[in-house]
């Protein structure tokens, strides 16, 4: 693994830039993955729902009235209007915004006012298209296409103790100017930027014993934080403490900070070639202070801004008529050569 990672290359600069390989990556990878779509606290009772985009198909999660949990397409079957618009929400019946139209939690189409005398009209063929759904520990993940099992052996007992006891407290939505793949690769660098962009950051971890640990279809940074912050770790040191940062990255475009009786889980999702969404959940402690949850998520909101420009000015990079594959460091980038060594096997099928 090692030579061959001392002899690597990154992707090609069009990888990043191509219409074409962001269209084979929708359907090769974004539509024939497990995808990460929500916590699953958040749909746990009864006409609970939430709903996210994938491989450009709007999704709708929802648990029914007998108990059980479904996927099924978000797009109105009268004129494709989004059925639920919200994030997240709690419903007895789900109602289109455009015309009223109404469906079951369960997909069923039940009103259609103003129909009457439509002939050929079958209303039980024309209910939501229901897509496989699955909860793996605190996630829900949906697949469009393909009925693989989501493959990330030892993952869930690994985050199990960093997860106890969290509960979703918020999301928030950053749009960045940048493929989704510079987004992950500055994820999966092992600390490599952090001294450089995040001094902050920097200033609460320990960063010589900071490694990354590769898995089956998973990896993890795993970053010893320092007993005493330096002096410009003070902001980020009071809200990100413990003995131990846990970075874990499942493929491809999930990836979840554990610090102590903390977690946020981030979401990449394409918008096009040149743009992607990062949707950051942040889980707390029950009854944790509102002040507190604030408190953090402006700190990583700090850490996130120094990330998007710098993935922004990669995307602008990226084009250079000079620039074409980089070199990835030994010693700290093995989890982005796992990522883009993955990424080849699947879209190349
Ligand atoms: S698009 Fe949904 S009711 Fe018309
Ligand atoms: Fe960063």
């Amino acid at each position: 693994m090692i030579t061959e990672l001392a002899r690597a290359h990154t992707l090609p600069s069009r990888f990043y830039t191509s219409e074409e390989a962001a269209a084979r990556e929708r359907e090769q990878v974004f539509a024939s993955s497990w995808q990460y779509v929500g916590p699953a606290d958040r749909v746990a009772a009864p006409g609970q729902f939430l709903t996210a985009v994938v491989a450009d198909e709007p999704v709708l999660v929802v648990r029914g009235e007998d108990g059980v949990l479904r996927a099924m397409s978000n797009v109105c079957r009268h004129r494709a209007s989004f059925v639920a618009c919200e994030a997240f929400g709690t419903a007895r019946r789900l109602k289109c915004p455009y015309h009223g139209w109404t469906y079951g939690l369960d997909g069923r189409l039940k009103g259609t006012p103003e129909f009457d005398g439509v002939e050929d009209f079958d209303t039980a063929s024309m209910r939501l298209p229901e897509i496989p759904v699955q909860v793996h520990g605190p996630f829900v993940f949906v697949r469009i296409n393909g009925d693989e099992a989501l493959c990330i052996p030892g993952f869930l007992e690994h985050l199990a103790p960093h997860a106890a006891g969290l509960r979703h407290a918020r999301q928030v939505a950053y749009e960045v100017g940048c493929n989704w793949k510079v987004y992950v690769d500055n994820y999966l660098d092992g600390g490599y930027h952090v001294a450089h962009l995040h001094p902050g950051l920097h200033g609460v971890l320990d960063y010589p014993r900071y490694y990354c640990e590769l898995h089956d279809g998973w990896n993890v940074q795993v970053s010893p934080l320092r007993a005493e912050e330096r002096p410009r770790g003070k902001a980020v040191g009071d809200v990100r403490h413990g003995d131990t940062a846990y970075y874990y990255w499942l493929y491809p475009n999930f990836m979840i900070n554990c610090y102590s009786g903390l977690m946020d889980t981030n979401r990449v999702v394409p918008i096009d070639v040149n743009r992607c969404v990062v949707l950051f959940d942040y889980y707390f402690p029950e009854g944790t202070q509102q002040e507190k949850v604030d408190r953090s998520i402006e700190v990583a909101g700090h850490i996130q801004d120094e990330d998007k420009d710098i993935c922004e000015a990669v995307q602008r990079g990226l084009k250079s008529r000079w620039y074409d594959t980089g070199r990835y460091s030994v010693r700290r980038e093995n989890g982005q050569h796992q990522f883009h060594q993955m990424l080849i096997q699947n879209s190349a099928r």
